[in-house]
């Protein structure tokens, strides 16, 4: 048996504190702890008081951390402040970070090196476009950017592979294409960390949703899933933990 499933719920810029902490409390009303553990990457500003809201057991995540420990960065967020305020996660290099804010994979090892070095489990995105998919360059362009950004970086870590193409778009990979690319980092991971690789989490995330999540986590190399707009909904987010 390999890992627990993880369904890693990144809520990206959604939600105010107040709705954050409402979010919550509906889901403590109906959570019944299952298969899957849950975990949920809420915006930094509302972290602080969702753990409390929220049902035992479902842990917390901050979506992105400064690769600095203090001082004058402003408008960062410190791996110790997040773990100040209960995180176990946080998301690096997810591909809106990359694109929209120029990550590169130095500095999203960077960043995974920094949540380690604070206790934080980093959840390392990787995931290629739609050019390179087409040109069937996607396991050499996944893997080179794993190996990048997993510099440095321990075993104490959680991949998440988004196919950009997938993501927002309501075009899921297929559960084959999930478990190609899952196959082929886990092959990384043995590289890089032996057999410690069988237990590490491999994620997979692009329009993931109640009627998918089964057959996708279900793959042997898939270890749950990281959902952007299905975890938005308490309703979608039990649908996904009564499939799974
Ligand atoms: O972090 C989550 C992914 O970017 C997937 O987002 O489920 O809205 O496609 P999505």
């Amino acid at each position: 048996a390999g890992p627990r499933t993880l369904l890693a719920l990144n809520w990206k810029m959604n939600k105010t504190p107040t709705e954050a902490r409402a979010w919550g409390r509906e889901l403590a009303g109906e959570y019944r702890r299952g298969k899957a553990e849950v975990a949920v990457m809420a915006p930094a500003i509302s972290l602080y008081g969702l753990k409390e809201a929220l049902p035992g057991g479902v842990d917390i995540g901050g979506q992105d951390v400064s690769a600095h420990e203090s001082g004058a960065y402003t408008g960062e967020i410190s791996a110790a402040m997040l773990r100040d305020a209960e995180c176990t996660y946080v998301i690096v290099g997810h591909s809106e970070r990359r694109e929209y804010h120029g990550e590169t994979d130095a500095a999203v090892a960077a960043k995974a090196r920094q949540a380690q070095a604070h206790g934080l489990t980093p959840i390392v995105c990787v995931g290629e476009g739609l050019d390179v998919r087409e040109r069937g360059e996607h396991v050499a362009y996944t893997l080179a950017q794993l190996r990048g950004s997993l510099e440095g970086v321990d075993e104490r870590v959680v991949v998440a592979y988004e196919p950009v193409w997938a993501i927002g778009t309501g075009r899921t990979a297929t559960a084959g294409d999930a478990e190609e690319l899952a196959a082929a980092i886990r092959g990384a991971l043995r590289e890089r960390y032996g057999d410690l690789a069988d237990g590490l989490r491999v994620l997979y995330g692009g329009s993931v949703k109640p009627d998918n999540v089964a057959s996708i986590c279900g793959q042997p190399n898939v270890n749950g899933a990281l959902v952007g707009g299905a975890s938005l909904g308490v309703g979608d987010v039990l649908g996904m933990l009564a499939a799974l």
